[in-house]
């Protein structure tokens, strides 16, 4: 008789990851310990995990953080990675994101993708036969939010009762998906923005849905004072997002209000962190003073970007067996 092995009970073996919202809260919580048990074990520990698995990275957007720390977490899991870089994959005119990601399922393990729109990110995800991440599409920014929020609870314990203040374009990747992240681990969201650059109340009403179970909300405020006054973390992203430079002149002159000046540092409570996905333009959307000052998390955040994704990556191609649950 052969043993039977046990059903993994890993609930995200083999799933794709696109954005925040396709994870029950739960599973966003076990993804922050899991990464919290890779950061303290040695660099090399479990490097048995990917062995002879190849994560193909196909960018159609520069990037620093998203491409280095996901081939830095492959080397520490034991697998290997591939980088393209172009905009023939999704949205260009060679073949369909279907038929590239039905050939691309069968040289690799997992794809991450980071690219202009959304929707052809779901074809593509949807016609593949293995996980396929986001590395940031117009829409969101999911691996930014795991490491967002694995550094938040790093500071704070939990994120449950925090307020977290996002000042300026509140209707980007990063501010959308970081929102959905904090509301579902039951934070307080506050995003400062002008009309133009808020959340729609569709948006509202989604995330204080989403946030409801465990006590989270999401408010915007025009006023930028209102909208960090007694905050926990004060978060700020890019005025102008990549494929977005059309709009430059207009943002900046739109969301200078909005700018983290260590004056509206003052309105947050004593204790707050500053926090930016970067690449920071210093000067622009935060003052020097605010983001090399003692409050700026920054670094800290940037490498969460490594241990999150390690989370990520076991979760979605391992049965996590010998990981906390
Ligand atoms: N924060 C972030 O995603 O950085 P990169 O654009 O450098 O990957
Ligand atoms: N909102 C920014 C984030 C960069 C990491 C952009 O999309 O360019």
């Amino acid at each position: 008789m052969y043993a039977v092995a046990p059903a993994p009970t890993n609930p995200l073996a083999g799933r794709s990851l696109l954005s925040v919202e396709e994870l029950a809260a739960g599973e966003l919580a076990w993804l922050v310990r899991l990464a919290r048990y890779l950061k303290a074990a040695p660099v090399h520990e479990h490097r048995a995990l990917l062995r002879g698995r190849t994560l193909a990275l196909l960018f159609e957007k520069p990037s620093l953080r998203t491409r280095v720390s996901f081939e830095v977490a492959m080397q520490h899991l034991g697998g290997q990675t591939l980088f393209a870089a172009g905009g023939e994959f999704l949205i260009g005119t060679r073949e369909s994101p279907e038929d590239a990601a039905q050939v691309l399922s069968r040289y690799v393990d997992a794809i991450v993708v980071r690219t202009h729109a959304h929707e052809p990110l779901i074809q593509f995800a949807n016609a593949a036969s293995v996980p396929v991440i986001n590395g940031l599409s117009a829409y969101a920014h999911p691996c930014q939010a795991l490491a967002d929020v694995l550094t938040i609870e790093e500071r704070f314990g939990a994120l449950g009762g925090l307020t977290i203040a996002y000042l300026g374009d509140g209707r980007n990747n990063v501010a959308y998906s970081l929102a959905q992240a904090c509301v579902m681990l039951g934070a307080r969201v506050h995003v400062g923005a002008p009309n133009s650059h808020r959340p729609s109340e569709a948006t509202l009403a989604a995330l204080n849905a989403l946030g409801e179970p465990a006590g989270g909300s999401a408010r915007a405020f025009a006023d930028p004072v209102r909208a960090v006054r007694g905050a926990d973390v004060i978060y700020t992203d890019v005025w102008t997002s990549m494929g977005e430079e059309r709009y430059r002149e207009r943002n900046d002159a739109m969301l200078r209000p909005y700018a983290v000046t260590p004056e509206l540092v003052g309105y947050a409570q004593p204790h707050a962190i500053f926090m930016h996905c970067l690449p920071a333009h210093r000067g622009e959307e935060v003052s020097p003073g605010v983001i090399d000052g003692a409050q700026s998390a920054v670094f800290d955040q940037a490498e969460n970007r490594l241990h999150a994704q390690k989370a990520l990556l076991v979760a979605l191609l391992t049965d996590a067996k010998g990981m906390p649950q």
